[in-house]
C-alpha cells in the first residue's frame, strides 16, 4: 500500500542518515504512518458528522464553574503534589515578528511568557512547600535548543523544570502525497513540521515522562498554550477533578461575537465530543458561529489524568481527528497532518468540560493583545495578571491595531508608552500613526491615517470619543 512504501522510504531515508537530529524516532516513524495512512482512507471516503445527532452537553459533560468547591487550606498541597504542570512550547513567535520560541517574546516589564510562568510556579511551590508542582515543556524541533539555552537561569529556583520534544514528522507534496524529504541527503529544516498539540499525548508518553512522573506519585497534568496568561494552576479545578475522577477536563468560555474560530463541547451520539469548525457542513457554519446555540469554547487548558494516558497509548486507542494544513514551502504547495489536544476529550473516562471565566483565557496571538496585557489594565502578582479593580466594566477593552503595528519592534516604536485604558471601550488604529508618551484613551477611539498621512498623537494627550481621519485634529 502507498502507506507501506512511505513506511518503507523514511525508514531507508533514517537507516542511511548518520547523525541523531535528522534520524526519526522509532515513534515518529510509526505515528507518521497511522496518521499518513488514515489520511490517504479519509479521502476515499468522507465522514461527515450528522447534524441531528448534536446536543447541548449536559450538566454531567459541561460544569460551571461557580459550583465547585474550594479545597480547605490543608488539602491544598496534597492536592499539589499530585499535580505537573506542562506548556506547549512547540511555536514559534512568527506571527508577531520575533525569532526563536514564542514563549520567550517580552511580555511585561521585560520578563517573557516563560518568565511569569516559572514565576506562577515557584510561588506555588514557596507558599505550598512540599508541593512540588514540577514544570514540563513540550518543545518541537523549532523551539527545543533555544529553550534548552533559556531555561538554565531558572536553576536556582525551587521549580523542577523537564523539557521534551515533540514529534517532527515529513511535510507532504500536495500533488503527489509523498513525503517531502526525498533522501538521507541535504537535511533541510523545511521538510519538516511539528503536528500540532494532539501530539502531546503520543510524545509525552513516547519520552517515558508518563511513568517518571507517576512514580514520583503525580496523577494529573494540567496543559495549556503557553501564550495564555490566564492559564494558572487552579486549586477548585484541580480538587473536582481528583475528588470525581475525572480522566480529562477542558475548560471552555463564554463565546462572545469575536470567538467564532474555537472548537465546542457536544454530546455526540449521546458522548462528550468536542465540535470544531473545520467539521461543521458549510450549511450549519453560521448556526456554530453564532453564541446562541454553541454558547462556550476550548480555551485549550486541558487537566487530564496521567493513569488513563498510559493506559490509553499502551492500548493504542487514541486516532484523533486529522486536521490538514495547506501551505506553501518555497513555491511547492505542501500539506502537514496535524492533530489538536481537545479532540482527545472522547478517549476518556469520565471526560466533561468546566465553564471558566474569560480571566483564565489571555492569550497573546498580536500586538493588540500585547497592548492589553502590558496596560494598565492589568497589574501583576506573583507571575500572574490580576485585572486592575479601578476598571468599571466587566468587560475589556476590544483593541484592534492595524497591519503598521504587526511586528513586536514596530510596536514599540509606535507608542511612546502603554496608553492610560481603564476607560477605553474600543480601540481601532489604522495607517502611520504613532503615539506620545503618557496618553490616556477612553470611550470609542477610531485613529485612521489614509495612505501617505502621518498622525502622531501628542504626548500627554486625552482622547475620549474621536473619530480622527486624515489628520489630527485632537
Ligand atoms: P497554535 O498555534 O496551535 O494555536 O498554538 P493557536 O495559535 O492558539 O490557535 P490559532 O492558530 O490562533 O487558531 C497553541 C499552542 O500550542 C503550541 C504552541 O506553542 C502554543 O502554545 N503548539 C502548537 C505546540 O506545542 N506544538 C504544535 O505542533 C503546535
Amino acid at each position: 500500500s502507498a502507506a507501506e512504501t512511505v513506511h518503507d522510504k523514511l525508514r531507508a531515508i533514517n537507516d542511511a542518515v548518520d547523525n541523531d537530529f535528522e534520524r526519526m524516532r522509532d515513534s515518529e516513524v510509526n505515528g507518521f504512518v497511522e496518521l499518513y495512512s488514515r489520511y490517504l482512507k479519509s479521502r476515499s471516503k468522507k465522514q461527515e458528522i450528522q447534524w441531528d445527532l448534536i446536543q447541548q452537553p449536559g450538566e454531567n459533560m459541561l460544569s460551571r464553574y461557580d459550583t465547585l468547591a474550594e479545597p480547605p487550606e490543608h488539602e491544598v498541597t496534597g492536592l499539589l503534589s499530585k499535580l505537573a504542570v506542562l506548556k506547549l512550547n512547540g511555536g514559534l513567535g512568527t506571527s508577531m515578528g520575533c525569532k526563536g520560541p514564542k514563549s520567550v517574546i517580552e511580555v511585561r516589564d521585560d520578563t517573557t511568557f516563560l518568565d511569569l510562568i516559572v514565576q506562577q510556579i515557584e510561588n506555588l511551590n514557596k507558599t505550598y512547600p512540599g508541593a512540588d508542582v514540577p514544570l514540563l515543556l513540550m518543545n518541537s524541533f523549532n523551539t527545543d535548543t533555544e529553550t534548552a539555552k533559556i531555561i538554565q537561569k531558572y536553576q536556582d529556583t525551587n521549580v523542577t523544570i523537564t523539557t521534551f520534544q515533540q514529534s517532527r514528522y515529513p511535510r507532504i507534496i500536495k500533488e503527489s502525497l509523498e513525503p517531502m524529504p526525498a533522501t538521507h541527503e541535504g537535511y533541510a529544516h523545511s521538510d519538516w513540521y511539528p503536528p500540532g498539540h494532539g501530539d502531546f499525548f503520543q510524545s509525552i508518553y513516547a519520552s517515558g515522562l508518563v511513568d517518571t512522573l507517576l512514580a514520583q506519585g503525580k496523577e494529573y497534568i494540567f496543559v495549556s498554550n503557553v501564550d495564555n496568561l490566564g492559564a494558572t494552576v487552579d486549586l477548585n479545578i484541580l480538587k473536582d477533578v481528583v475528588t470525581r475522577k475525572v480522566e480529562y477536563c477542558m475548560e471552555l468560555t463564554d463565546k462572545t461575537r469575536a470567538d467564532i474560530k474555537g472548537g465546542t463541547i457536544i454530546s455526540y451520539d449521546g458522548k462528550v465530543s468536542l465540535l470544531e469548525v473545520a467539521q461543521v457542513p458549510s450549511k450549519y457554519i453560521e448556526e456554530f458561529k453564532s453564541v446562541s446555540k454553541f454558547k462556550v469554547f476550548n480555551t485549550n487548558n486541558i487537566w487530564v489524568s496521567l493513569r488513563a494516558i498510559k493506559r490509553i497509548m499502551q492500548a493504542d486507542e487514541m486516532k484523533l481527528d486529522i486536521i490538514v494544513n495547506n501551505k506553501e514551502v518555497a513555491g511547492q504547495k505542501v500539506i502537514q497532518l496535524e492533530t489538536a489536544i481537545g479532540a482527545g476529550i472522547g478517549y476518556f473516562e469520565n471526560a466533561g468540560g468546566v465553564n471558566v471565566p474569560r480571566s483564565r483565557f489571555l492569550p497573546v496571538k498580536s500586538t493588540s493583545d500585547l497592548l492589553l496585557i502590558q496596560s494598565n489594565m492589568y497589574t501583576l502578582k506573583s507571575g500572574s495578571l490580576v485585572k486592575n479593580p479601578s476598571r468599571q466594566f466587566a468587560t475589556t477593552p476590544v483593541i484592534k491595531l492595524g497591519n503598521e503595528f504587526k511586528k513586536v519592534a514596530q510596536y514599540l516604536e509606535r507608542f511612546g508608552s502603554i496608553p492610560d485604558v481603564l476607560e477605553l471601550d474600543h480601540l481601532t488604529v489604522s495607517g502611520d500613526v504613532s503615539f506620545g508618551a503618557n496618553t490616556t484613551l477612553k470611550g470609542t477611539v477610531i485613529i485612521v491615517a489614509n495612505p501617505g498621512n502621518k498622525i502622531m498623537i501628542p504626548g500627554g494627550s486625552v482622547i475620549e470619543n474621536k473619530v480622527v481621519v486624515g489628520s489630527l485634529h485632537v
